[in-house]
């Protein structure tokens, strides 16, 4: 895994084994805030589910807005252990490392400040199952759909979707036709998103 300094001055890593990077190169604390938690209108006090948590660049900027409740999903524990090494421009990423921390102490439950923290640790297409709440927002980040189409299935948006409110939105960087279309399938109406570091939109979609 190589780190990498994006270009708003923010860590990013790009993964061998994916043949990937873990955020655009643009930025990945601006794809943070303007892909997901502006995309998405966020609000604190919300449930949120980080699908993808990766190095919790998303959760950390929803958090950065105030207290709300994130489910993080990740089956990677080399990347968490990346989270204890790194320093990221968010004022929540010190909140960040002490859950992080506290999953590698046995803890998947962290709760202060009225944030409440719950790893989801395993392969996201199963464990989401298995939250114990209903999302109002969605952060969708895997890897491409190029690179990971197995998890950008009608099946997998179905399920998030039935763990979610109506009208709860989910953001994602991908502008995919097949992508957009699964996401249809599956329960949504699909909306673009911002454009930010690349010619297409991102998307968002809405729970109908
Ligand atoms: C593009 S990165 C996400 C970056 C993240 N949004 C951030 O802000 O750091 C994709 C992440 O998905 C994780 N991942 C890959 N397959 C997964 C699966 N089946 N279930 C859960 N997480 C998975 C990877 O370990 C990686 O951390």
């Amino acid at each position: 895994m190589n780190k990498i300094i994006t270009r708003d001055g923010s860590i990013t890593y790009h993964s061998d084994e994916v043949g990937d990077n873990y955020h655009t190169l643009y930025g990945a604390k601006q794809e943070a805030i303007e892909k997901h938690v502006r995309a998405l209108d966020v609000v604190p006090g919300k449930v949120i589910f980080d699908i993808c948590f990766g190095l919790g660049y998303s959760a950390a900027a929803a958090l950065d807005l105030g207290p709300s409740t994130v489910y993080c999903f990740e089956n990677d524990e080399t990347i968490l252990k990346k989270i204890l090494e790194i320093d990221a421009d968010f004022k929540s990423f010190e909140m960040i490392k002490e859950f992080v921390r506290g999953f590698f102490e046995g803890k998947n439950v962290y709760e202060s400040k009225g944030c409440k923290l719950v790893m989801m640790f395993g392969d996201a297409r199963e464990k989401i199952l298995e939250a114990g709440e209903k999302a109002d927002y969605v952060f969708f980040a895997p890897f491409s759909p190029a690179k990971v189409p197995e998890l950008w299935t009608e099946e997998f948006f179905r399920n998030i979707r039935n763990k979610m409110k109506t009208g709860g939105k989910l953001s994602t960087y991908s502008y995919a036709g097949w992508v957009r279309e699964n996401l249809r399938k599956a329960g949504f109406e699909v909306l673009d998103g911002p454009i930010i570091g690349r010619r297409s939109p991102s998307t968002i979609a809405v729970a109908r």
